[in-house]
């Protein structure tokens, strides 16, 4: 890459051009392929790129807000992710590179997979499991949860991933939500050395839950774990008995593969629903082309396989374009801070995908950890899931690109299932800190509140014009809310709940969300959810939770309590609500402050003015607070808050 200094030295006037070597060889080169993408012929093509049992009928059947893609059409996601890559030479490529957060390693080929996957396709059907059958996974970074999800896919029995951080709480409310028939988890997982006890967790989510008949319990840690009579059955030793042989169930394009909670404005999450077809066009393409994917590539996505980007780009791109995915259980800092670079080291890693929280936290650790390992087996690297600030965009590309990988800044969401912006790092200039354009076939704008688009060099909503593939569906049992949430600002268009603005040529810098979404080291948190945990505590009256501008994480949870008549506010309190709110939702959501007010400024309607408690918790000069009902309340607060 070049740096081609524009007129100015400021940062956003920086570009970055793909160099000759990297553009010649790159899978998109032309950026005709923008032209291209304006038909529906575009998906069409991409679509034949997978298997399909039956071709489609039509391409796509959009009755605002339900899009249907690829209608009639038959395939089934684990077929095309296995068993399509073993008939030639490739059935002994390395699907998955393990490491484990002890040095542990495992490779399992595409093979070795397509083994796993059928055996425990036949254990979860010999258990009851039939197509339709919802399955929640609560398991660590280890290959049995890719097992897991497609031995689901196999069967056509959709899978609800919930992250291993999450508190045995939001695990029962979404295996609730689901109403889940079998539960897919550990004896417990290791972290920084220690172990968090999964299957201890599962035991109390599922007190008193009846719609699980079966816990699947994988061995990891190997600690004691109560197994339940007639309910509890360990994975070894249901697989060692399991047959190979496991025919994929042909599933419908618009089938569902998985469901996914997401948080949004109101306390209970989202069960977000995503399709078979289109979602698996859409990770596929996306993941071919983003990543410049080419045979002999060892890629590593650092997320977690609970979260979406885990789904569509440790899972189901990667696998069902063939790719070698390697894959790491553990923490960046155990046993030490050069861990991500060990492993880059010894696994010759090519295309590194990860946050920019991640990022600014190596920034703050320093440059002599990857400094003190080889890192030239890289050509590209990418950032996910928050905006990433130019200067930790340059740290990236200085100190672990070493000035030679591009750099692409991928935005998009759990809801659109597939990357939506991003450069196509062959051919397109980068500016750090913006997610550049729409992907080939994508349709954004950035428009103001009554959806017209605003001229270029302005910031609006973002704006999603079209249907895309891997579009979600629903929420899962409540399409009023599906509506509500995505659809209801403008006929038509999908609202993502993210402010932006774009440039003069037509770049996108992404502002962040503009609704009761938080984004806390990537990790979207929503209010409502911090604020229920808060006020359940018996001591609090009243709370109200804002995000607030952190180095590390982007933001971090600062909260607002009033406490009930009669309680004394002691040193032992604020951290025993920190606590409860990380036993309420967990670790990710445990607030970084807590500050107790008298009152919280609210509206004369009553509302809560987040924005005001925003600028107080950021220093800043108060904003309009003529339409506060008491505003002594705003000032009492800002005085405090700064003693
Ligand atoms: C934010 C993660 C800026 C955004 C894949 C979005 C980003 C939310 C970027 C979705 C990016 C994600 N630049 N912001 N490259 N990627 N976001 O559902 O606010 O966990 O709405 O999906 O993260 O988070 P989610």
């Amino acid at each position: 890459m070049e740096e081609k200094n524009l007129e100015a030295l400021l940062e956003e006037d920086r570009q970055f051009i793909p160099s000759e070597e990297f553009h010649k060889n790159a899978l998109i080169q032309s950026a005709d392929i923008y032209e291209q993408g304006q038909s529906l012929g575009f998906w069409e093509e991409q679509a034949k790129q997978l298997s399909w049992l039956s071709p489609w009928e039509k391409t796509l059947e959009w009755n605002p807000p339900f899009a249907q893609w690829f209608v009639g059409g038959k395939l089934n996601a684990s077929a095309n992710c296995l068993d399509r890559h073993l008939h030639n030479w490739h059935r002994n490529k390395a699907a998955i590179i393990f490491e484990g957060e002890n040095g542990d390693s495992q490779v399992l080929t595409y093979q070795d997979l397509h083994r796993e996957v059928s055996k425990f396709a036949n254990v979860l059907k010999a258990n009851g499991v039939n197509k339709g059958d919802r399955v929640t996974i609560y398991l660590p970074m280890i290959p049995e949860a890719v097992i897991s999800m497609l031995a689901c896919a196999r069967l056509g029995a959709p899978h609800s991933v919930v992250f291993g951080g999450f508190s045995s709480e939001a695990l029962r409310d979404r295996v609730i939500d689901a109403q889940a028939k079998v539960v897919i988890t550990s004896d417990g997982s290791f972290r920084r050395g220690n172990t968090i006890p999964l299957k201890d967790n599962t035991d109390i989510a599922l007190d008193g839950v009846d719609c699980v008949e079966h816990v699947f319990v994988i061995q990891r840690t190997k600690q004691t774990v109560q197994m339940k009579e007639n309910r509890d059955l360990w994975y070894h030793e249901e697989m060692a008995k399991a047959s190979p042989v496991c025919p994929a169930e042909p599933m419908d394009a618009e089938d569902m593969l998985f469901i996914l909670y997401t948080s949004g404005t109101t306390g209970k999450p989202k069960g977000v629903v995503h399709t078979t077809g289109g979602y698996m066009v859409g990770v596929s393409t996306t993941h071919r082309w983003v990543f410049d994917l080419k045979e002999e590539d060892v890629y590593w996505c650092t997320a977690d396989v609970g979260w979406i980007t885990g789904h569509s780009y440790i899972v189901y791109g990667p696998l069902a374009n063939g790719a070698t995915v390697l894959m790491y259980e553990g923490s960046p800092d155990y046993p030490n801070r050069d861990r991500f670079w060990e492993i880059v080291e010894k696994y010759k890693v090519t295309i590194l995908y990860t946050a920019p929280t991640a990022i600014r936290t190596f920034m703050k650790w320093g440059p002599q950890y990857p400094q003190s390992r080889d890192l030239s087996s890289l050509r590209l690297l990418g950032s996910v899931g928050e905006p990433i600030n130019p200067e930790a965009w340059m740290w990236y590309y200085k100190y672990i690109g070493g000035e030679r990988c591009p750099i692409v800044d991928t935005w998009w969401q759990t809801e659109t299932g597939m990357i939506m912006m991003t450069p196509l790092p062959g051919i397109t200039s980068l500016k750090p800190g913006s997610c550049t354009v729409p992907f080939p076939g994508v349709r954004i704008e950035v428009v103001d509140s009554a959806g017209h688009p605003v001229p270029k060099g302005s910031g609006g909503y973002l704006a999603i014009k079209e249907p895309w593939p891997a579009m979600l569906r629903n929420i899962y049992g409540d399409p009023a809310r599906f509506e509500r949430t995505y659809f209801g600002n403008w006929p038509g268009v999908y609202f993502p709940g993210d402010g932006a603005k774009w440039d003069k040529d037509g770049y996108f810098w992404i502002l962040g969300r503009v609704d009761d979404v938080i984004n806390v080291s990537g990790h979207r948190i929503g209010t409502m959810e911090v604020e229920s945990a808060l006020v359940d505590h018996p001591s609090v009256a009243e709370a109200a939770v804002i995000g607030k501008n952190h180095e590390v994480k982007g933001q971090a949870l600062a909260c607002f309590v009033t406490l009930k008549e009669g309680i004394e506010i002691t040193p032992d309190l604020e951290n025993e609500l920190k606590k409860h709110v990380a036993k309420k939702i967990g670790a990710l959501a445990r607030p970084d402050d807590i500050f107790f007010t008298a009152e919280l400024p609210k509206t004369r309607s009553g509302k809560i003015m987040r924005r005001l408690l925003r600028d107080i918790a950021e220093g800043r000069a108060i904003g309009d607070t003529t339409t506060l009902a008491d505003a002594s309340v705003v000032n009492t607060l800002k005085a405090n808050y700064q003693e």
